[in-house]
């Protein structure tokens, strides 16, 4: 099928090589506005975002990041849970919501930078007490991915797994199982 958004999907990619190129901060601002659009538990917008394109607040957040292997940043989202916030809407503790906001929050963002001409990369491996240091954070914000973003460089490093080995069907169960099959697609 035909369709820019389901084409976006199919053309974004990690980017782990970006140029040295600064990123406006209109293009920023342009995904943060993307990202307040994603959908959130109860409709309760429990993520705060932090933003920076200070090369220094960069440099610093890399080396409590090990998982920071899109470089360099030119630019960083930091997806945070509010767990005042959580707390005070009567999420227990346990309640997926909040987290799951955060991947709404981070498809919505890598999409949306792909729309304004940036490569993304999301990194999960960091020290959390470092960067809420780094960043300041007020102390309910707890951070839980890093978005990098850069103009992408040409040549990108290789996939860290074969891109999208697995098909639709090998994720997805029918119930009842009545799926017909590949080849009944193809007919
Ligand atoms: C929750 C999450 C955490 C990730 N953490 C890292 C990370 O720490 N470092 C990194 O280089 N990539 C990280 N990635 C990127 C994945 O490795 C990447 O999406 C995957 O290899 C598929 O590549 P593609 O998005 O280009 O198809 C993360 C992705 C997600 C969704």
């Amino acid at each position: 099928m035909n369709d820019p958004v389901l084409d976006a999907i199919r053309r974004r990619r990690v980017t782990r090589s970006m140029t040295d190129e600064p990123v406006a901060r209109e293009q920023i601002e342009t995904i943060l506005e993307a990202a307040r659009w994603a959908p959130t538990a109860g409709n309760r917008h429990l993520q705060r975002f932090v933003a920076t394109t200070d090369p220094a607040t960069l440099r610093v957040l890399r080396m409590v990041s090990p998982g920071m292997i899109p470089r360099p940043a030119a630019a960083a989202v930091v997806v945070c849970v509010d767990r005042e916030l959580v707390a005070r809407y009567g999420f227990p503790t346990t309640a997926p919501g909040p987290w799951i906001d955060v991947g709404t929050a981070t498809a919505t963002i890598l999409l949306a930078a792909q729309a304004v001409g940036l490569g993304a990369g999301p990194v999960s491996s960091f020290s959390r007490a470092a960067v809420a240091v780094v960043l300041d954070l007020p102390g309910s914000w707890s951070p839980e991915l890093i978005i990098c973003l850069g103009h992408p460089a040409a040549d990108q490093p290789r996939p860290m797994q074969r891109p999208r080995a697995l098909g639709w069907r090998d994720l997805t169960r029918w119930v009842p199982d009545d799926d017909p099959g590949p080849a009944a697609d193809a007919r």
